[in-house]
C-alpha cells in the first residue's frame, strides 16, 4: 500500500537530517520505492542513470525548520544562509531564496548561480581563503557582503573600491575550537588556512577602522562539518561574543554574527545527529547568554547550513551492471557511476546506505560490494553491504547524496556528469541536464600543428 515508509517507520518529518531517506519516501502497491510521489524506476527509465534526485518536500521542510526555529528561540533578528558549496544550481538557489534564506558562495561561479537563481546580492556572503581580484570585484559590484579571510583580501579590495560605495565586510576568525569530525573537514582549529588568527584580530579591526571604504557589518566563524556534538558551537558563541565586544569598543557598529554551518546528518543507521530545532535552540541560547554576560546588544544571528539542508533530500539512482564473485572473498556489483559523481567514499571513507528500488523492503540479503566504473580499485561506494539478491539491470538508490556529490563531481575518465531532477507531489522537473560525451570536448582546443594529416 502506498504510504508505507521505507527504512524508517519513525521518520522525523521536521528534521530531514535525522532520516536516511527523503521524508516523502513511500512504497508503492507494487512494492517499489516512490519519492516525491514519483516512482524511481520511471525516473530511471525516463532520465537515464546515474540520476541525482532531489525531494522538494525534504528540502523545503529543512529550510522551514531552520527559519521557524530561529524565530522561536532567538529573540533578535536572524538570517540563515544556504552554504551553496553543498549543491549549487539555479533551481536550488531559487528554492532556498523562496523559503527566505540568504546564501554563502565561495567563487564567482557560485555567486553567478545564486544571483541568476534569484538570490539578492544583499543576502549573499562571499567566502574564500584566496579570492581573486575579479571575484572580489564581481562581489562588490553586486552588493554582496565580502568575508575578509586574510590581509590579501584587504589589499586587493583597496584597488577595487570606489569613493562612491562602501564595501560591506565581515571578518572571519579562526576561533581555535576543535570538533570531532574528519580531519579534512575541520576548519575552526588554529592550524587552519581559513580566517584571521586570534592574535591578529585586534590589529585588523583597528586597521579597518581607518578605511572610509570599509563597512564592517559582522563577524564570522565556521568550525567544521558533519558535527554531531553541540558543545563546540556553544564554545564558539562565547569566543565570538568576546570579539564582538572588542570590535564595538574599537568603533565598529557591528550588527551580524555568523556562526557558520556544520550540523551533521544521518548517512547510516548508527548516525544520530541532533535535530535542526535542537541545534538552532542551542546556538540561539548560547549567543543570547554570551551577549548578556558581556552586556552587548543581540546581533542579527546568521548560520550557514549546507549538508543538513540538502543531503537527505537527495539520492542517486544507478543501474547495476557487471557482477564479479571472488570466491570466499567478495561479490562485486558494478554500477554505471562511482567516484566521479560521488567522490566522498574515496576521499573521506564516507559510509552510505542504499537499497534496490524495486525491492526496498525485501529481506533476503546477500553481502555485496558496490563498485564504481572508474579505473581505480578504490572506487567503491559501499563495501560489504547487504542487498536482496539482484542482477544486472536492477536499479540501486544510494541515499544522502544531496550534498557534496553533484558539487564535488568530476569528469574523471571522461565520464559525463549525471542529470538532476527535482520531485514533489507526483511531478518531476529536470534541473540539470545530463552531460554528453560531446560536452566534454567543448573546451578542448586542438592546435593545428597537432592535426594528423594522412
Ligand atoms: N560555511 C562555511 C564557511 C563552510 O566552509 C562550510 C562547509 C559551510 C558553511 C557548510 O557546512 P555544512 O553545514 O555543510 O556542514 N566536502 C566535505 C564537506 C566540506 C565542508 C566545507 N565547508 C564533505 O563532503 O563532507
Amino acid at each position: 500500500m502506498l504510504g508505507a515508509k521505507a527504512f524508517e517507520p519513525n521518520r522525523d518529518m521536521n528534521s530531514p537530517n535525522r532520516n536516511i531517506a527523503p521524508i516523502s519516501s513511500e512504497i508503492s502497491d507494487s512494492g517499489e520505492l516512490v519519492v516525491g510521489g514519483c516512482q524511481l524506476s520511471e525516473l530511471a527509465k525516463n532520465y537515464g542513470t546515474p540520476l541525482y534526485v532531489i525531494d522538494e518536500l525534504s528540502l523545503r521542510t529543512a529550510c522551514k525548520t531552520y527559519i521557524h526555529s530561529l524565530k522561536k528561540y532567538y529573540p533578535g533578528d536572524s538570517l540563515p544562509l544556504y552554504a551553496s558549496k553543498a549543491n549549487s544550481s539555479l533551481a536550488i538557489c531559487s528554492l532556498i531564496a523562496s523559503e527566505g534564506f540568504g546564501l554563502d558562495a565561495v567563487s564567482e561561479g557560485e555567486l553567478l548561480t545564486a544571483l541568476n537563481g534569484g538570490v539578492k546580492g544583499e543576502k549573499i556572503v562571499f567566502h574564500g581563503n584566496n579570492k581573486s581580484h575579479d571575484e572580489l570585484n564581481f562581489a562588490y559590484k553586486n552588493n554582496v557582503t565580502i568575508v575578509l579571510d586574510n590581509y590579501h583580501d584587504i589589499e586587493l579590495l583597496k584597488s577595487i573600491v570606489s569613493d562612491k560605495k562602501q564595501a560591506k565586510l565581515m571578518l572571519r576568525l579562526t576561533p581555535g575550537i576543535e570538533c570531532h569530525t574528519h580531519e579534512y573537514i575541520r576548519t575552526g582549529h588554529l592550524d587552519s588556512k581559513f580566517g584571521f588568527d586570534p592574535d591578529d584580530v585586534k590589529s585588523v579591526l583597528e586597521e579597518l577602522k581607518r578605511y572610509e571604504w570599509a563597512n564592517l557589518t559582522g563577524l564570522h566563524a565556521h568550525i567544521g562539518s558533519q558535527i554531531f556534538e553541540v558543545q563546540p558551537h556553544v564554545d564558539l558563541a562565547a569566543v565570538m561574543a568576546d570579539t564582538l565586544k572588542l570590535a564595538k569598543r574599537i568603533g565598529h557598529p557591528i550588527s551580524d554574527l555568523n556562526l557558520g554551518g556544520g550540523l551533521g546528518i544521518k548517512y547510516v543507521q548508527e548516525d544520530n545527529p541532533p535535530t535542526i530545532e535542537k541545534w538552532v535552540k542551542v546556538i540561539s541560547e548560547a549567543v543570547v547568554k554570551a551577549c548578556r554576560e558581556r552586556d552587548i546588544d543581540l546581533p542579527r544571528l546568521m548560520c550557514e547550513p549546507g549538508r543538513s539542508l540538502v543531503a537527505n533530500s537527495g539520492l542517486t539512482i544507478y543501474k547495476i551492471g557487471a557482477k564479479k564473485i571472488v570466491p570466499g572473498i567478495r561479490t562485486y556489483l558494478s554500477i554505471d557511476g562511482g567516484m566521479s559523481d560521488n567522490p566522498r567514499p574515496i576521499t573521506y571513507q564516507s559510509l552510505y546506505s542504499a537499497c534496490l528500488i524495486d525491492k526496498p523492503l525485501n529481506s533476503k540479503f546477500e553481502k555485496v560490494t558496490i563498485a564504481g566504473k572508474h579505473c581505480e580499485s578504490g572506487d567503491v561506494l559501499l563495501k560489504d553491504f547487504l542487498l536482496p539478491s539482484c542482477e544486472s539491470g536492477d536499479f540501486l538508490a544510494v541515499f544522502g547524496t544531496g550534498a557534496y556529490n553533484s558539487s564535488m563531481s568530476s569528469n574523471y575518465n571522461r565520464i559525463p556528469r549525471p542529470a538532476t531532477v527535482i520531485v514533489g507531489e507526483g511531478s518531476v522537473d529536470l534541473t540539470q541536464r545530463r552531460e554528453l560525451p560531446e560536452d566534454l570536448l567543448q573546451l578542448d582546443v586542438l592546435p593545428d600543428r597537432f592535426i594528423t594529416k594522412n
